[in-house]
């Protein structure tokens, strides 16, 4: 049997804030993380081209031998992922398998509030795609889910701009927004894997009796969870603790700005497409 490192992948740098997380919680196994920088970001992309960049990385990373692949960002999770799994994955190879980062988030969203009154900032891609309201619903038919697209918080991030004084204006601007829609939220998502990052600004601007739900420790349990009960998936990935690295822009510019994301130095190699 062939085995192979479990896929991970995001428009950019945001997946490694999920990758953290799994590696935390399953260090023995081998990762190919793939940031598809070069067209970052998807968050303002039509569903065509979202649909289209993210089938092209999962062929690469099924390409690389990936059996099981985790699209780390919400934007192609709620535009891609479920045509993928409907109509490309019955035309590859038969044991591939992509997972994405909104199921498991709304599966448990709705435990961490009280007044079932959730916020969720996100991409506008995520937000149009009515993804959150739709699967949150689902599992907590009684939770009210307000949305807020923030288009420039991923390019803040992305450019490295995040620290510096003018990404207050905007990060403070679509946190009063979503605090307008409704005074009983008080729990947010940060519905993007890229705005883990913002965590300090975002507490300066937000009351603090609110929760504050990163999606990278809930996507991590989840998956241990999806292993524990496909055996059949699990023991097609290989287990050597290799982590690597694979960008579409300049491995130079991903190395350095991947220490803003990812706990251990990283060295990426170039991937064509
Ligand atoms: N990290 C991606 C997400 O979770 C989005 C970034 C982008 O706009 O490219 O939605």
């Amino acid at each position: 049997m062939q085995q192979a490192p479990i896929g991970i992948f995001d428009s950019g740098y945001g997946g490694l804030t999920v990758m953290q997380e799994i590696v935390k919680k399953l260090p023995e196994y081998d990762y190919i993380y793939l940031g598809d920088n070069a067209r970052s970001p998807y968050g303002t992309r039509s569903y065509e081209i979202v649909y289209q960049y993210t089938l092209e990385a999962v062929k690469k990373l099924a390409d690389l031998g990936c059996k099981l692949i985790v699209l780390a960002c919400n934007t192609a999770s709620a535009k891609a992922l479920r045509t993928i799994q409907q109509n490309d994955l019955p035309k590859m190879q038969k044991d591939l398998r992509v997972l994405g980062v909104i199921r498991p988030t709304t599966e448990i969203i709705g435990n961490y509030s009280n007044t079932n009154h959730i916020g969720v900032f996100a991409t506008n891609g995520t937000v149009d795609s009515n993804s959150y309201p739709i699967e949150i619903e689902k599992f907590f038919p009684d939770v009210k889910v307000f949305q807020q697209a923030c288009p420039l918080w991923v390019s803040l991030i992305e450019n490295n701009e995040y620290k510096n004084e003018g990404s207050d204006f905007f990060i403070k601007k679509n946190i009063e927004d979503l605090m307008l829609q409704s005074n009983k939220i008080d729990t947010v998502l940060l519905g993007c894997t890229h705005y883990p990052l913002l965590l300090n600004k975002i507490k300066k601007y937000l009351d603090p009796s609110v929760n504050i739900i990163s999606q990278g420790e809930i996507v991590a349990n989840s998956l241990v969870n999806y292993l524990s009960r496909h055996s059949e998936i699990e023991q097609l990935c290989s287990k050597n603790k290799s982590r690597t690295f694979y960008t579409t822009d300049s491995p130079e510019n991903f190395d350095l700005n991947a220490s803003n994301f990812y706990n251990e130095k990283i060295r990426s190699n170039h991937l064509e497409y």
